[in-house]
């Protein structure tokens, strides 16, 4: 009798209990249901203050932890978390959790761009990998240590379509091409996000900075950028679309100005076609004070009129200006902003919590260190990516370097860990990463020897001698050269892309030796190196590759590496050719005018520039199937290894529509690449299924979409194929 009457009180205190559980906490309710019944519980106050975020933990000092997190609203919306484990953040979460009226959980955020603890090539160094799947793998990875550590959101990619080296943020994007924007922008988001948000795997993806910030004028940071709008479409919008089509659940609103109107406060852009047209249901934040900062621009007076002209075009959580927590609860107040606005924005914000699982899981379990970073499968990631990202610019043919006894490695960037890293590098500490002079003597020490001199610091400095007696000595030279880290990243502009004078001298000098010398180069944008070229025997390009980047860099140069890497960005001749890439607009008087009087028009190194240890040869493209403008249809060439090394050959596939009467077209467009393995002597058959409602048109100033009946051309390697449609 007890018994029963027990378990009938607990029965019905677990009816009671579920019947008062709202619906916005029961999980087998769909989400949107879920957004609809919390926003309907919640106040003026509480609406708005979802909207913001704002930093927390620079200062993670334990006895530190409990003030921030104390001066914080518990009602707070999402703070940026500066954190490697995650006890600060579960500290903040309890105060959003057990203090607010209704248990809101935070979503915190964090540039996760090229690693979050196990550090990466850089993304524009990855673009040059050719090799989406990587990339992706690396996002994986680099989401699981984030989550793991109480980081829910990553503020990357970026992609940012960027044509001029000048810009520092070049080295945060995938070059100069819209389409290798999409296709890695595409990549790392479902790296980010695959293992299914909601998983202890995953992060949210941001795209960033939306959109056409990398159209600064002149390279310099943060001005403003005059964009057409075919231009805006067609080459700034379009990896946009491609990302948001692998399921990006949010972006970050820019911070340039685009054509008058900024692009935090640009309705067009914002709202009328990402949600309207795409459809797009996630969040848009905005970048770092971004709202304030069209009071600068000239758009706004006042904070207040900037924070309902942001939220208004669509912009829906402030970063840190403290616009919207300070003006949007007065602003509904008085009538001048509708209150609809801001549950639009909101709902946005918690679809993605409930998406992430927030309010199911808010807490991070506390996992030690070892458990979270540097794992064996990350470590390998990175050191592949490296390996397929580093391009191989020259080789007279003293690479692969064979038979050396006496080997000098000089140079600034021989023995650095700090600028191996890159400009976005996470909670790596220097001493995690591995130098080049390490992997050379791993690769090497055991037949040559090996010693080493740096010959000049970074900028240049530095008694050259004891370099140049140690050229004497050797059998070749190993000359590791290249730019700081904070050299390139946001506002890292320079008027010239050249290497310091110092470092250009220092090759001078050992070039005069009479000694071969194998030039590597470290850096976050294309250099200009009309003066490095003619002395250097070959040059690598290594970009910014991470912790795991030496034995790569040392495995090409010993040849146990087969580079395969190719430019995403074209390298200038000289500083004063930029803004100069590859899918330009034809001018009127080709040939002999419209170029340079002093010097060449042509860049050092093209776009998709890359050598290798083997040669390969292309047929003729051919068609299969029938050509038409109706149906896909399919391209292929043989690929043939006529060398002896294996290699893994890239075949990028370009599109040329010689006249349009709508508008005028690039020169060529790339619209496919893939990368696949040719073994010597092999023959491999690479295939483009040409989609012409997708491949061979373009978008108007509306962004619609036509495509014209005529001659088009499909470009590979040196091959043209001409079609009549
Ligand atoms: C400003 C940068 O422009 C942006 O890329 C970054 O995500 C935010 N700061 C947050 O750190």
């Amino acid at each position: 009798m007890k018994r029963l009457s027990v378990t009938l009180f607990l029965l019905g205190f677990l009816m009671l209990s579920v019947s008062a559980r709202p619906p916005y906490k029961n999980p087998r309710l769909p989400i949107e249901k879920r957004v609809e019944d919390l926003l309907s519980r919640m106040t003026l106050t509480e609406k708005v203050m979802q909207l913001n975020q704002y930093t927390l933990g620079r200062n993670d000092n334990v006895n530190n932890i409990g003030d921030i997190v104390n001066n914080l609203p518990a009602t707070l919306g999402s703070v940026i978390y500066f954190g490697t484990d995650p006890v600060l953040r579960n500290a903040m979460q309890k105060r959003a959790m057990e203090e607010s009226r209704l248990g809101i959980p935070l979503i915190y955020g964090y540039d996760d761009i090229h690693g979050f603890k196990t550090l990466y090539q850089i993304s524009l160094g990855q673009a040059c990998s050719w090799n989406p799947e990587l990339v992706e793998r690396m996002c994986a990875h680099s989401a699981r240590e984030a989550r793991r550590s109480g980081v829910d959101w990553t503020f990357s990619p970026m992609i940012d379509v960027a044509r001029d080296p000048r810009w520092g943020r070049v080295a945060e994007g995938y070059g100069e091409d819209p389409y290798v924007n999409g296709v890695f922008g595409a990549a790392s988001v479902r790296g980010y996000q695959g293992a299914g948000l909601n998983s202890s795997d995953a992060v949210a993806a941001c795209l960033k900075h939306y959109v056409g910030y990398g159209a600064s004028e002149a390279g310099r940071d943060y001005v403003y950028t005059e964009i057409s709008r075919p231009t805006l479409w067609n080459v700034y919008l379009y990896p946009y679309k491609m990302s948001l089509d692998a399921g990006a659940q949010s972006l970050m609103s820019s911070f340039n100005d685009i054509s008058g109107i900024p692009g935090s406060a640009n309705r067009y852009t914002l709202t009328e076609v990402l949600r309207n047209e795409w459809g797009f249901d996630g969040l848009v934040v905005s970048d770092w004070d971004a709202v304030k900062q069209l009071i600068n621009q000239g758009y706004c007076a006042t904070l207040r009129e900037a924070s309902e002209k942001a939220i208004v075009a669509g912009v829906d959580m402030d970063m840190m200006s403290h616009g919207y927590d300070t003006y949007l609860e007065e602003l509904v107040k008085s009538g001048e902003l509708p209150l609809a606005v801001v549950d639009e924005a909101v709902r946005r914000i918690l679809r993605v919590k409930f998406r992430l699982g927030l309010f199911e899981n808010p807490y991070t379990p506390e996992e030690a260190p070892e458990t979270r970073f540097f794992l064996p499968d990350a470590m390998e990631t990175a050191s592949q990516l490296a390996a397929e990202s580093m391009v191989l610019l020259k080789n007279n043919g003293v690479l692969p370097l064979k038979g050396v006894d006496k080997i000098a490695v000089i140079g600034p960037l021989a023995k650095n860990e700090w600028d191996l890293m890159g400009n976005w590098k996470g909670h790596t500490e220097p001493e995690e990463v591995d130098v080049f002079l390490n992997g050379i003597i791993r690769e090497f020490g055991a037949k040559a020897e090996i010693r080493y001199e740096q010959g000049c610091n970074v900028r240049g400095e530095g008694d050259i001698s004891k370099a140049v007696n140690l050229a004497l000595w050797s059998d070749v030279v190993i000359l590791c050269l290249g730019e700081q880290l904070n050299w390139s990243g946001e506002n890292t502009s320079r008027t010239s892309i050249a290497l310091p004078t110092g470092q250009e001298s220092l090759l001078t000098a050992l070039k005069e030796t009479g000694k071969s010398v194998v030039v590597t180069l470290t850096n976050g944008r294309p250099l200009e190196l009309c003066r490095i070229e003619p002395l250097a025997d070959a040059i690598l390009e290594t970009w910014q590759p991470g912790v795991n980047g030496a034995s790569a860099m040392a495995g090409i140069l010993s040849g146990r590496i087969n580079p395969s890497g190719k430019l995403a960005i074209t390298f200038p001749y000289v500083t004063g050719q930029i803004p100069i890439y590859y899918n330009r607009h034809k001018s009127g008087r080709r040939g002999t005018q419209g170029v340079y009087k002093d010097l060449t028009s042509d860049p050092m190194f093209p776009f998709g520039h890359g050598l290798c240890y083997t040669t390969y040869t292309y047929s003729e493209p051919r068609i299969v199937g029938t050509a038409s403008l109706e149906a896909p249809f399919a391209v292929e060439v043989d690929v043939t290894n006529t060398g002896s090394e294996d290699g893994l050959e890239t075949v990028l596939w370009f599109v040329s529509d010689p006249y349009c009467s709508v508008l005028t077209r690039p020169e060529k467009e790339l619209k496919f690449f893939e990368k696949k393995p040719v073994k010597a002597g092999e023959t491999v058959v690479f295939r483009f299924e040409v989609d012409p409602a997708r491949d061979l048109g373009y978008l108007d100033g509306d962004g619609k979409y036509f495509v014209e009946k005529g001659e088009y051309h499909i470009l590979t390697g040196n091959k043209d194929l001409k079609i009549s449609l």
